[in-house]
């Protein structure tokens, strides 16, 4: 990891109930930085996303922004502390226009950023939502709304945006089309994690990539130095890898 660390996790385990989820996650992000989370399904990313933005409560010390322990703060304090998330199912205001939808975040926006995101550039980034800015939004294809749900973070003024499985049930050209975006945001410098799925797409996307396999991290480094066998074993765990 090269610059200044924005955020990072300090042996965090996260529990519902009785069941423990994560067993001690160590992660770390730098300003500006792409980084992929993968695993397969039930792994833990997406509790360790909620476990960032105060969705799930850990104790202070797991997550820190800037130096500061910030676990377990109330998710619109993360918010107006520059972290924002895209969550898994997009959660957007239905009954309500794309462009009201996308207002409703820039009235909850995080201060001292100025606006580095403004409605005008979620259009120019995304131009089909321009288009559709009147339209429901339940009346928008799948992209388009994951379109909404990303501008929508975005207008929070985020320095780190929480992506989950943003291509999740879209299809191929739309997820080209949303993974475009990512180079403009982060150039911008804002921090991104993306979980996704997909390990082609997640390593090609990304500057580092996490594996995560039953609420631990079992793979870490430079996406482009990572080989396939690497991946496939931290992915399912080496019992389970090919000789
Ligand atoms: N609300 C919940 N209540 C109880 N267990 C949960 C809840 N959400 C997730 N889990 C469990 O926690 C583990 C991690 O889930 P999750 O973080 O959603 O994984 P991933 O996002 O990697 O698919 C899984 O075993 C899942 O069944
Ligand atoms: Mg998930």
């Amino acid at each position: 990891m090269t610059g200044k660390t924005l955020l990072s996790t300090h042996d965090l385990k996260a529990r519902y109930g009785d069941f423990q989820a994560l067993y001690g996650v160590d992660l770390e992000i730098a300003e500006g930085e792409v980084v992929a989370l993968i695993g397969a399904n039930g792994a833990g990313k997406s509790t360790l996303l909620k476990s960032i933005m105060g969705l799930i409560k850990v104790a202070p010390d797991m997550v820190r922004l800037d130096g500061r322990a910030v676990g377990g703060s109330r998710p619109h304090h993360m918010v107006a502390d520059g972290v924002a998330i895209v969550p898994e199912g997009r959660r957007l205001f239905a009954g309500m226009s794309v462009l009201d939808n996308l207002r409703v975040a820039v009235d909850h926006a995080a201060p001292g950023r100025g606006d580095v995101w403004t409605i005008e550039r979620i259009y120019a980034l995304f131009p089909i939502l321009r288009e559709k800015q009147a339209a429901p939004v339940q009346s928008l294809s799948g992209g388009q709304q994951q379109m909404v749900a990303i501008g929508r973070a975005l207008l929070n003024q985020p320095r780190l945006l929480l992506c989950d499985e943003i291509s999740l049930g879209l299809a191929p050209k739309v997820i080209k089309e949303i993974y475009q975006s990512i180079p403009s945001i982060s150039g911008n410098g804002t921090a991104i994690v993306l979980v996704e799925q997909d390990v082609g797409l997640a390593k090609s996307a990304s500057d580092r990539l996490y594996c995560m396999l039953e609420g631990r991290v079992t793979l870490t480094g430079r996406s482009a130095d990572m080989s396939r066998e690497a991946i496939g074993e931290a992915y399912f765990g080496a019992s389970h890898a090919v000789a």
